[in-house]
């Protein structure tokens, strides 16, 4: 066994629970001054007072001093796409001067043309690409991610995705959640009878995935233009025989009623939802189904933002993810996420940090075991360099994450990696 002892923090901030929070309790944080948290392998062992911890516990093997920062649990990032080839940054400049990002997927860019970049790289290269990206989420204090495929739209490349989200878990301190998404585009090979390539999803893709044991969870871009309600729920019908979440990409550019859909069929989790109806807001307030906003991606597209305070009003379940993916949202940053979702969604931010932890572990079934810094959960906590929870969005624009400990381990420190 190995121990850890995190001291001299200003104070430890956290949400509580193993379900996700909503309403007035989404704000409500315990505030510990002065605590100390104690790790004995992957596990919180204690949080409290120091005299405390020195009367119950023998000294721990290391120390690491927060020197007046302020501790929060490691950020859960529940909704990514962090393995790619190649770039769009010229479809970034197109935005700008104007085109909208469905006139440029049909046109040939948008997913497809990360798809071409992608079905073109080997193992070692997609791998490579990925486990910098890892540095670069964890430097800015996320512990665990979400990762889905969704980049290959074949057999083949769908499955080397998910072997690289393997080996990256393998490989790297961050942990992954692996997510099959097939269902994220119709490729230009099967455009002309798009019924065929979801029959290929439905009888051959993803009971091959399945059987490979390559994801935990399924989703689908249900879209205008892309998957339609039926569609979308064909592909669903044997997520449950194949012990598979649910996540759905529901109401991004249109009203569809992906919210409805994501709550009749149980989901795990409703993202982006920028153009959710009331009708699913009030669908996912009844629901155990959280609601995953992704202002990253209404940032980088220039859309509107996601009602969040209506839904929080209303009683859902709120989340934030990066989005992190090469056309819509490229960015690995956590921070930025909060920023985004109290300056320009109006949360508070002390909303933004449960729906950033607690609520986002709740959005891939883990709320068990991370996304609070509590006894029995993983010893995954980032440090900031200053002494207030505000200063994750206050000082904007800049790296707040000082300390990053992940499953017991000092992994990040004054600001580098050491893993
Ligand atoms: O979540 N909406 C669909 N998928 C991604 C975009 C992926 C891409 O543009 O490459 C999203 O925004
Ligand atoms: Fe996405």
């Amino acid at each position: 066994m190995t121990s850890l002892l995190v001291r001299g923090a200003s104070r430890v901030v956290t949400p509580s629970g193993t379900t996700a929070r909503r309403g007035e309790a989404l704000g409500e944080l315990a505030k510990y001054e002065g605590a100390v948290i104690r790790c004995e392998d992957e596990e919180i062992v204690f949080v409290g007072p120091s005299d405390e911890h020195d009367g119950k516990f023998p000294p721990p093997d290391e120390v690491l001093d927060a020197a007046g920062g302020c501790v929060l649990p490691g950020f859960v990032d529940p909704h990514t796409h962090p393995v790619w080839a190649g770039s769009r940054e010229d479809e970034f400049n197109r935005r700008l001067r104007g085109e909208s990002y469905m006139a440029i997927a049909r046109s040939g860019g948008g997913i497809n043309a990360t798809v071409r970049a992608t079905r073109a790289a080997g193992f070692d290269e997609l791998l490579g690409g990925t486990l910098p990206r890892l540095d670069t989420f964890l430097l800015h204090g996320t512990t665990t991610v979400e990762a889905k495929s969704g980049y290959g739209l074949d057999l083949a490349t769908e499955v080397r995705m998910l072997e690289v989200i393997r080996e990256t878990d393998r490989r790297h301190p961050v942990d992954l959640v692996p997510t099959c998404l097939a269902a994220h585009e119709v490729p230009p090979e099967h455009r002309d009878d798009p019924e065929r390539w979801v029959r290929l999803l439905v009888e051959t893709i993803h009971p091959e995935i399945a059987r490979l044991g390559l994801a935990e969870a399924v989703d689908v871009f249900c879209e205008e233009g892309v998957f339609d309600l039926d569609q979308t729920r064909r592909l669903l019908a044997d997520a449950g025989r194949y012990g598979w979440g649910i996540h759905l990409h529901a109401d991004e550019l249109t009203p569809l009623g992906g919210a409805e859909l994501a709550v009749e069929l149980g989901a795990l989790s409703a993202d982006h939802l920028v153009h959710v109806t009331d009708r699913g807001i009030e669908a996912l307030a009844g629901s155990d189904t959280v609601a995953v906003l992704l202002p990253g991606t209404s940032f980088f597209l220039r859309s509107s933002y996601a009602p969040a305070r209506r839904m929080i009003e209303a009683g859902c379940a709120v989340a934030l993810a990066t989005d992190c993916n090469p056309g819509s949202s490229p960015t690995e940053s956590m921070p930025m996420i909060l920023a985004l979702a109290t300056l320009a969604m109006g949360m508070t931010v002390e909303e933004a940090i449960t729906a950033a932890t607690l609520n986002t572990a709740a959005a891939i079934g883990r709320a068990d075991a991370i996304g609070s810094l509590e006894v029995g959960k993983h010893a995954d906590l980032v440090v900031l360099w200053e002494p207030t929870h505000f200063h994750v969005v206050y000082h904007y624009g800049i790296n707040p994450i000082r300390h990053v400990v992940k499953n017991g381990r000092h992994v990040v420190k004054n600001g580098r990696l050491i893993h």
